[in-house]
């Protein structure tokens, strides 16, 4: 069975290679040609833990190919995967299907009389998949296609691990043919008794939504409740740890931290807001919860001015970690993009240092002073601030690097020094929810 995946960002790099793991022949499509060629290299454009030992063993095993040509891809598949993205529109923050749409339209000039199945593997409204039927019927009335809905659920950093022992495969597909081939290509999973849900097309579309909007609400919960933690004086690991012990709950997505960032999280809720209200049928939990995670990413920055007497002029400031979780080079949505710009507004003088971010960072941020190591930004600090819990930071020891720094500030936003440690090393140190 061939397998044609659209669009080699995060989720169709992942999926295609991890497709050609399971023994499938796959071509990784992309319209940039400097990404394909690179991609032919070996070259990997984002930083993602095993993906490109993968790639290259695939690639050299002969069964991951890469490619610029669409059509000609098209017509030798059986299966096609849509990964392209699916920014936010600026004006309502709805999802924006003009890369969809327009492959849509390209596979449909391609489809030969072969039978194939269009899966949408990219995050897409719910009538998505009916409006790709609509255009490649319209486009191609004879051809012999079937839509099926597929979302992805794997996260950043752990991307291979959660393709290959997801908690469960969600597919959308209305016909037994369509099912038949989604069957095969997911037979291991199945074989490793992984739950594979088969449900309507429209079902399968909202289950992502509602999936990361879920879990955008624990993390905004637990978020809010750490802010009651400081002013009540409990402790938010210890309230979480009791939380989550309740198995109706789950322990996982309740780690307080700056807010929410990352290419999927702020993107979906808003999308979610957006496709309840042209249904008639708000969603006001998601509403709020874009609402305050908006505004805590913004008040991160005034709490560290606090946390340095009320000013950072003149100042300087280590700063540790500026993508938006750790294992990942992304920069969308961090909330160090909206932390900075305050702190330079404010007067500081930035050092920054990220394992693999920088590259992204420079990108977007400027005026700053780029450390090739966390000692490099720490020394003559002022105050340090953690914005991103890579594990090289959970490992400083505060007493170890408390003569290098200037200053005796530390503003933790990811909890990742023990608070006791930190006061004993003589710091000023500040944490979330406690
Ligand atoms: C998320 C989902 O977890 C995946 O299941 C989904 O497939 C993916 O979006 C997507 O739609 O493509 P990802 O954005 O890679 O994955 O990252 P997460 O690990 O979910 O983290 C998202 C944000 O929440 C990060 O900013 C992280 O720091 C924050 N977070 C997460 C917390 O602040 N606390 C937590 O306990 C967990």
């Amino acid at each position: 069975m061939n397998i044609t995946m659209i669009g080699t960002g995060y989720v169709g790099l992942v999926s295609g290679t991890c497709f050609a793991e399971f023994g499938f022949p796959v071509t990784c499509v992309d319209k940039v040609k400097e990404k394909i060629d690179n991609l032919k290299q070996g070259i990997i454009p984002i930083y993602e833990p095993g993906l490109e030992e993968m790639v290259k063993k695939n690639a050299e095993e002969g069964r991951l190919f890469f490619s610029d040509d669409l059509k000609d891809s098209v017509r030798k598949s059986d299966v096609i995967f849509i990964a392209v993205g699916t920014p936010t529109r600026e004006e309502d923050g709805s999802a924006d299907l003009q890369y969809v749409y327009a492959a849509a339209k390209e596979i449909a000039e391609a489809l030969t009389d072969r039978y194939t199945v269009i899966v949408t593997k990219s995050t897409v409204p719910v009538g998505t998949g009916r409006k790709i039927a609509q255009i490649i019927k319209a486009a191609n009335p004879k051809a012999d296609f079937d839509i099926v809905s597929n979302p992805e659920f794997l996260r950043e950093g752990s991307a291979i691990k959660d393709f290959m022992r997801p908690d469960r495969v969600v597919i959308g597909c209305e016909t037994a043919r369509s099912q038949a081939v989604m069957e095969e290509l997911y037979r291991l999973l199945a074989l490793m008794d992984i739950p594979v849900v088969y449900t309507k097309i429209e079902t399968s579309e909202l289950i992502k939504y509602a999936s990361n909007t879920f879990l955008a609400m624990k993390v905004t919960f637990i978020n809010e409740i750490s802010d009651l933690c400081e002013k009540c004086g409990a402790n938010v690991r210890e309230v979480a740890k009791g939380l989550g012990l309740d198995k109706r709950i789950g322990s996982k997505f309740l780690q307080a931290g700056p807010g929410y960032g990352g290419s999927c999280f702020p993107k979906d809720t808003m999308a979610l807001v957006q496709i309840a209200k042209e249904y008639g049928s708000p969603v006001r939990l998601a509403e709020t919860l874009v609402d305050i995670n908006e505004k805590r990413k913004k008040a991160m920055a005034t709490r560290i001015i606090s946390a340095c007497k009320g000013s950072v002029k003149d100042k300087t400031i280590a700063i540790l970690g500026i993508t938006f979780k750790p294992d990942t080079d992304d920069m969308r949505a961090a909330p160090a993009l909206d932390i900075i710009p305050v702190l330079q507004e404010n007067g500081a003088k930035l050092k920054i240092y990220d394992p693999k971010g920088m590259k992204e960072g420079a990108k977007l941020i400027s005026n700053v002073t780029w450390c090739d190591s966390s000692t490099e930004a720490m020394t003559d600090a002022d105050a340090l601030v953690i914005l991103t819990e890579w594990n090289e930071f959970s490992s400083l020891k505060p007493e170890s690097f408390k003569d290098i720094m200037h200053g005796r500030i530390i503003v933790d936003l990811r909890n990742v020094f023990d608070p006791v440690r930190a006061k004993e090393a003589g710091f000023d140190y500040n944490c979330i929810g406690r």
